[in-house]
């Protein structure tokens, strides 16, 4: 199943085996599949950054390596049409490094896992929210793109208790925690978006579309 999608504020072309195309325009923000280019910026911004770093995951900064292997993976994911990978935000105007935005596999086939980083410098400028607007419209453009075998129907985020500015980040687009859950050493809030309502709209619009 494809999906060819082209609107001044959001362009996806993704086919399984054929690398996506993909490119979201906000306000003041482009998202786009991360690529080797952006690699310094990713390690030197924000995974080797230990201010990033201290409430994110572990907690733990990560070697220019790891980085590396991320975003080989993400890459890897883009090459082959996935439309669940890394997204790199810079200025739509400056090309200036922002940050990075994944909405990926997750452990569970059918939901994809949504984290996002913002460069230090960008905090609290609403850069994050505007991210989060433009992933939430993508994700509801390939709802019929299947997520590991499973038809995409959830979207989950985790925000470790004490991460204040992520937790009114998440609140903002998947309202309130649904649980909370011990990982990576830290309590941390669940966060779950259905969008099972979501994908009968556009099922009962195609149909409209197609019958009419
Ligand atoms: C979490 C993060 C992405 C937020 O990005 P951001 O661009 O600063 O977010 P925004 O400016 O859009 O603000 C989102 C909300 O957080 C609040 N906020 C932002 N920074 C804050 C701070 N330092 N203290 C308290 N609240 C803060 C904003 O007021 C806003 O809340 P509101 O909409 O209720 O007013 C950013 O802080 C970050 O990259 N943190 C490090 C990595 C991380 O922990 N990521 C989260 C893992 S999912």
């Amino acid at each position: 199943m494809g999906i060819d999608i082209c609107r001044s504020d959001l362009h996806v072309l993704s086919a399984p085996g054929k690398p996506a195309e993909v490119e979201m325009r906000a306000q003041r923000i482009l998202l786009r599949p991360v690529t080797k280019a952006d690699l310094e910026d990713y390690h030197k911004y924000l995974f080797g950054s230990p201010v990033v770093m201290a409430k994110y995951g572990k907690g733990e900064v990560k070697s220019l390596c790891e980085v590396e292997n991320r975003i080989k993976t993400w890459t890897a994911r883009w090459e082959k049409g996935d439309p669940f990978s890394g997204l790199c935000i810079r200025d739509k105007e400056t090309g200036e490094f922002i940050g990075h935005v994944i909405l990926g596999h997750s452990d569970v086939p059918g939901t994809a896992e949504l984290a996002i980083l913002i460069r230090p410098e960008y905090w609290n400028q609403k850069y994050g929210t505007e991210a989060l607007r433009s992933v939430f419209a993508y994700a509801r453009e390939i709802l019929y793109y299947p997520l590991d075998g499973a038809p995409f129907t959830k979207i989950e985020a985790t925000a470790r208790v004490d991460n204040v500015a992520s937790n009114r980040l998440l609140t903002a687009f998947a309202g309130a925690p649904v649980a909370q859950q011990y990982k990576h050493g830290a309590l941390r809030n669940l966060y779950k978006v259905d969008l099972s309502e979501a994908r009968q709209t556009a099922a009962s619009q195609h149909f409209k579309k197609t019958a009419a």
